[in-house]
């Protein structure tokens, strides 16, 4: 799983500020404000803003919509990975997304909001998710990649969530950070491999990094400047981590990382600065972030229809359980009676 920081507006358009209204009864609003004060967790029984509500459905959402639309670029490849050991490592993985997916929905839906609700806003393209799916995986060394770089990526955005005020999404992100760990060193692993190999595994490498090093870098969203989100986030216990900071933080990882595997990151302004002590970087293309949001990525169509056509073609599974379900009912219903 995945994130844009997880507070991209849905629908089109790119700048919102959410403030808690004037509306909101003042002694419930100040026990609240002290349990988010005290580093305490919200429950989904207990009262909270509209605005904190919202603000949780979106970003979970789009987090679980992240998690199930990232199963479609490496589910590519499983049938055409390069050994059965390779194979069966990537449907491991593929079928933790789908896990982190569900857990994910389940505790949107502790907001009050239903599955339903929430898949016909993925299905319409109403909602968002992670704009780092709707690009191409072109050859193998993409799958290690995304491991490395994409669940990296993610792993630096989640591990702050473990510890978001809201219980439900807090409890699942433990579980989720330790399933990307190990997707992420298995990309790292099948990357080391393909660079022990010929010049034509290393080029493959290579060529990945290259087109995978920016569109990750902007996975961590807009910068804090272009954020308006993220200060409510931060107060809310919603977001712990600024946008440039795990960012910075990222590259900072990733550098050393990089120098072992031996490729080189496709920024020629990518420099230690010994006063910061971090990494400089280059600009980030938010133009083509923001087109890639709004839907006009290199794959958006295909995913979207990829994905529902998938649950079209499920619907007879969830008919078939809730027909054996109600037969159940009936069943148990006649035997008390
Ligand atoms: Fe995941
Ligand atoms: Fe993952």
């Amino acid at each position: 799983m995945y994130t844009q920081s997880f507070n991209v507006p849905d629908e089109t358009g790119q700048r919102t500020v959410k403030t808690v209204a004037h509306t909101e009864p003042p002694e419930l609003m100040a026990k609240f404000d002290a349990r988010i004060d005290a580093d305490g967790r919200i429950e989904p029984q207990d009262w909270m803003p509209e605005a904190y509500r919202k603000t949780l459905v979106r970003q979970i959402s789009q987090h679980a919509h992240s998690e199930i639309v990232g199963m479609l670029p490496e589910g590519n490849w499983i049938s055409r990975a390069p050994s059965l050991k390779r194979k069966a490592i990537l449907i491991a993985k593929v079928q933790d997304e789908g896990g982190h997916g569900l857990y994910l929905y389940s505790a949107a839906e502790t907001l009050g909001t239903s599955r339903d609700q929430l898949l016909d806003a993925l299905h319409s393209g109403k909602a968002k998710y992670s704009s780092i799916f709707n690009y191409p995986t072109l050859n193998w060394a993409d799958v290690g990649v995304i491991g490395w770089l994409v669940d990296g990526a993610a792993i630096m955005n989640q591990i702050p969530l473990c510890r978001c005020s809201y219980g439900p999404y807090s409890r699942a992100m433990v579980r989720v950070c330790k399933e990307e760990s190990f997707h992420q060193r298995q990309g790292y692993e099948a990357l080391l491999v393909m660079m022990k190999g010929n010049q034509a595994q290393k080029d493959m490498v290579q060529d990945a990094v290259n087109r995978y090093w920016w569109k990750c870098l902007a996975m961590f969203g807009p910068p804090d400047a272009d954020s308006p989100n993220s200060a409510q986030g931060m107060r809310w216990g919603i977001k712990r981590i600024s946008n440039d900071d795990l960012r910075q933080k990222f590259i900072d990882a990733t550098v050393p990382q990089a120098k072992v595997l031996g490729v080189t990151l496709p920024d020629p302004d990518l420099k230690w600065n010994e006063e910061r002590q971090h990494y400089d970087h280059g600009q980030i293309d938010w133009e083509e972030f923001w087109a890639t949001v709004n839907g006009n990525g290199p794959m958006n169509k295909e995913r979207l229809a990829t994905r529902v056509k998938a649950h079209n073609d499920g619907a007879w599974v969830r008919e078939a359980a809730l027909a054996h379900a109600r037969k159940q009912q009936q069943r148990q219903q006649k035997e008390a009676a």
